[in-house]
């Protein structure tokens, strides 16, 4: 029986948050994987199925996506314009048999928003089974390489254009759960999912529940919009990524993320994480040594 035969995934950014949940659901479960990164996962499942992918070295997209039956794409990092880079490689996969692309992009973008809003429309009209996850902000921003949680732990702030804007958080583990589900159940999604956590927060909340779960005083700094470019910018991120971050930030600030959706639980079954358990098993990463 071939790949394609057996419904082979390919999982972009398997490293990443996310993708390496959808790796590890999709290999305990017995479904054949390919882990799709730059770096080998540490992970011993993960390893065994890694394929090497650079979306800036195109030689690397054939081998990924021969035999391949799904894709989670994560698009290029960091890119205010991914179209060019993902319609190419969306090229290679069609050519290849790819029949169902699971698209990674954000609640804030919406379909037919310039850059990574026109991916919705491309993936939709070229794939005869598609879907776009549309999460909100993750709650991984606070722990692990994000500047949200290098500022917690180096300034004892988060700095935010949010103002006392508020956003459903959600934890990167739903985000994959509601991703296998699209990536495997028999009859595909063909759908948006606009995916929250269960409450919406403040970053005033965030850093509050951070500090009483882990006993390290922690502040929300809220600065103008332009500050935030300039502090993105300051950090490596890419000029015109970082004036889409910021916007994004006054947007939360206008109120643009203050909802909540049920789809984690319509799609998986189970409800979604909320910020205080995950900040409760997360505590020892912000502990004071
Ligand atoms: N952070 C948020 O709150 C939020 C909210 C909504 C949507 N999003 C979206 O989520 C995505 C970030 O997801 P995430 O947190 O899972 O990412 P992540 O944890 O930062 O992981 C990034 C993944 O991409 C891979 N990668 C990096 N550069 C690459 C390249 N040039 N070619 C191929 N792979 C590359 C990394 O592996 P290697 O380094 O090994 O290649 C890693 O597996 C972005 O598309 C963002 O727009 C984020």
């Amino acid at each position: 029986m071939s790949d394609a035969d057996q419904r082979t995934v390919l999982v972009t950014g398997a490293t990443g948050n996310i993708g390496r949940h959808i790796v590890a659901t999709l290999a305990a479960a017995g479904h054949p994987v390919r882990a799709a990164s730059r770096h080998r996962p540490t992970d011993p499942a993960a390893a065994t199925s890694h394929v090497p992918f650079d979306w800036h070295d195109p030689a690397t997209h054939q081998p990924a996506v021969d035999g391949v039956h799904a894709v989670y794409l994560m698009p290029p990092p960091a890119s205010a314009d991914p179209v060019g880079q993902v319609g190419a490689f969306l090229d290679l996969a069609q050519d290849a048999g790819v029949r169902r692309i699971v698209l990674l992009s954000s609640s804030a973008v919406r379909t037919g928003d310039p850059g990574p809003g026109q991916l919705h429309a491309t993936i939709a009209d070229r794939l005869p089974q598609w879907t776009v996850l549309r999460p909100s902000w993750f709650m991984h921003n606070f722990v692990g390489a994000h500047p949200h949680a290098h500022s917690i732990l180096r300034d004892g702030e988060i700095v935010t254009a949010t103002g006392d804007g508020r956003v459903g958080f959600i934890d990167a583990a739903d985000i994959a759960a509601v991703a296998v589900r699209a990536l495997t159940d028999p009859t595909p999604h063909n759908a948006e999912h606009l995916l929250t956590g269960p409450q919406t927060h403040s970053y005033a909340d965030v850093a509050a529940m951070i500090s009483e779960v882990s006993g390290r005083p922690v502040r929300h700094r809220t600065v103008d919009a332009d500050t935030m470019r300039h502090r993105l910018a300051d950090l490596g991120i890419p000029h015109g990524f970082a004036a889409l971050l910021a916007g994004m930030d006054a947007a939360i600030a206008a109120g643009s993320e203050d909802r909540t959706t049920s789809t984690v639980a319509d799609v998986t079954g189970r409800a979604p994480t909320s910020l205080r358990d995950f900040c409760t098993a997360h505590a020892a990463h912000w502990r004071p040594i």
